[in-house]
Order: structure tokens, then sequence, then C-alpha cells
């Protein structure tokens, strides 16, 4: 008796790449680069090793360093001077992003995208205005409607600046229309969007609140990001993104969230990414300086995951690590 089928074939040395049904190239990765206007140094960040604050004099410097791997995207986050209720600083004109932008545009041929939020310049570390006595009363928080004219400000002061993308990320109803219109008001039409569509309320982005500064003081998010447990509730915030203007949709976190990007690809037409957070990257890390896991492999095989489930492009913190060694 042979079997019928042989699937062991097509798994040897020879002609596994000919059969292989997905890659992941430099080409796919965007790399976050936090720049901060509280220090004059590079400040290492503790819970994702390798990963600096860099000052906004080093930014292009830092820009040029993930250029270096075949990297070509980069996603912009701020820890600006000074905090305050409606996040000034976010949308100033001489904000650290803004300025970083600036130079960047300047001095790089890199693809810039702006992260667009407000958590990380409120006092309070929510993601917009948020309501009177929504420190004492946990049912109250982001007041919605307020805080898009503030998002849409932001996107075109990066845009001002030299964005080539926004990335409107706070989870405000109604927000990828209210930026599409204020950028194209402002002259901005061939500045793209990428909308964080499926955003959920995640235990995974601990690292990332510490790295920019931007834990809620009170209360948390679970009032505008997404309920984990929700599934079919992503293509409804998909599908109302993409009808408001977004032109490429993203799922975040990213393995956690495997299901979720492949309904994105089965669904719509338009790029999919992935954010592959600060706790997917830290776990890794931190398993692997226990030597309990391969860095490297685990690295590469989460990223090739993202993309067989559907993931046209991924942000990522191994970016520069993966895209050298490819
Ligand atoms: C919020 C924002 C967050 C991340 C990117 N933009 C976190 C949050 O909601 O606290 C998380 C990224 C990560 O964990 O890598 N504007």
């Amino acid at each position: 008796m042979h079997p019928t089928h042989r699937p062991r074939r097509l798994r040897t040395d020879g002609v596994r790449p000919l059969v292989s049904e997905t890659d992941v190239s430099a080409s796919d990765l965007v790399a976050p680069v936090f720049v901060d206007a509280t220090t004059d140094e590079r400040v290492p960040i503790e819970t994702m090793p390798g990963h600096e604050r860099v000052p906004v004099d080093q930014a292009v410097e830092r820009v040029e360093e993930i250029r270096e791997t075949g990297v070509e995207g980069v996603i912009l986050f701020g820890i600006p001077e000074s905090k305050d209720p409606e996040g000034t600083r976010a949308y100033a004109k001489d904000g650290v992003v803004q300025r970083a932008i600036r130079a960047i545009a300047a001095d790089t041929d890199a693809y810039v995208i702006g992260d667009v939020c407000l958590c990380e310049y409120t006092s309070h570390g929510h993601c917009g205005i948020v309501e009177e006595r929504a420190e004492t009363d946990p049912t109250l928080t982001v007041k919605n409607d307020e805080t898009l004219e503030l998002l849409a400000d932001i996107a075109v002061s990066q845009a001002d600046a030299g964005a080539d993308m926004v990335a409107p990320s706070a989870m405000t109803d109604g927000q990828v229309r209210a930026i599409r219109e204020a950028l194209d008001d402002a002259g901005h039409e061939s500045v793209a969007l990428m909308s964080y569509a499926a955003k959920y309320e995640s235990a995974f982005y601990g690292p990332f609140r510490d790295a920019a500064d931007g834990a809620p003081a009170f209360g948390d998010r679970r009032h505008y990001q997404m309920d984990p447990a929700n599934r079919r509730e992503a293509l409804r915030e998909a599908r109302m993104d993409a009808q408001e203007g977004a032109d490429v949709l993203m799922v975040k976190p990213g393995l956690p969230y495997l299901d979720v990007i492949a309904d994105l690809r089965t669904e719509f037409d338009h790029p999919i990414a992935a954010y592959n957070v600060s706790g997917e990257y830290a776990m890794l890390h931190a398993a692997a300086e226990k030597e309990w896991l391969d860095l490297e492999a685990t690295a590469y095989e989460s990223l090739l995951s993202l993309k067989r489930a559907g993931a046209d492009l991924i942000i990522t913190y191994f970016a520069e690590d993966i895209a050298d060694r490819l």
C-alpha cells in the first residue's frame, strides 16, 4: 500500500521556495520612531530592547539608520516638552513631531507617516478631550465630536510639515472623514490616510505606553477602543472608514487578531496593514533573554504569519532587525 498523496514531495529544499505562498520583505515593513522633546541625547526604552527615544536633532540620523536596512517607511510618535488637557503640543506648528517630519522630509527619501492621536500630549493621557468629571466618573471619557477638530488639526499640521501619510489612532467616530476633509481643504489631497480601523483595547500596548509616556492617568480606553471579544464589529468599523475615505485599513494588535486581519483581507480590496505592537515585541525579547525562544526565528515567523493572514504591510519594532537579515 502506497499513500495516494505525498505532500512531502514539495518540502525538499530544492522546491520549497518555488511553492512558498508568502514572504516578508523589507519593503513590507514600517519602523516606529520615537522623537522626544525632553532630551538632548538618545534614551533607551527599557521595555523595548534596542529602541530609543531620540531628540529631534537626531531624527534624520535615526531614519537613515533604518533606511540602511532597506526599510523605507517610518511612523513617528512624539514625546512633547509639555502636556495639557487639550494636547495642544500635538498640533503645534513647532511640535516635536512636526519638527522631526520637516527635517526627515527635507533630508531623506523615507516615506513618512504621522500617527494622529492625542494620548501622548494630553495631561490626562486620554486620546481626546475628556468630559468634566471624567476623573471621578469612570463612565465618562472622551468627548467624541470635540476631539474630531483637534485630530484634523494634528493631521493638517503633520501634512504641512511634509508627512506623506497620516494614521489616525484615536478611535474617535468620524475621524477619517473629518481628517480627509481637513486635508483636502488645506490642499493636501495627495496625502494618504491609513486608519487604525480596528484598534482593540489591548493589554499588549503596555510597553508602548512606557515608551511614549501615554498611559491614561485615570480610567482606561474601553469606551473608545474596541472590545477584544468582537470580530464582526471590526468589519463594521472598517466599512465606515473605507466609506469615509481611508486608503489603507489597519488592524491592531497583530498576532492575537489574525482572524480579524483575514476577515478584512477577504472583505476589502484596500491594502491591509497590521500593527505588530510593543507587547508582541517585548514578549519575544523577554523569552529570548531567558534563552527560551530564538528571537530572530520567532520574530520572522510572527511577521510571516501576519502576511499569511492577509496583511500587505506591517508596522513593527522588528523592522530593522528582520530587514537586516533578509
Ligand atoms: C495611541 C497609540 C497606541 C499605540 C500606538 N498609538 C497605544 C494606546 O492606545 O495606548 C500602541 C503601539 C504599541 O503598543 O506598539 N495613540
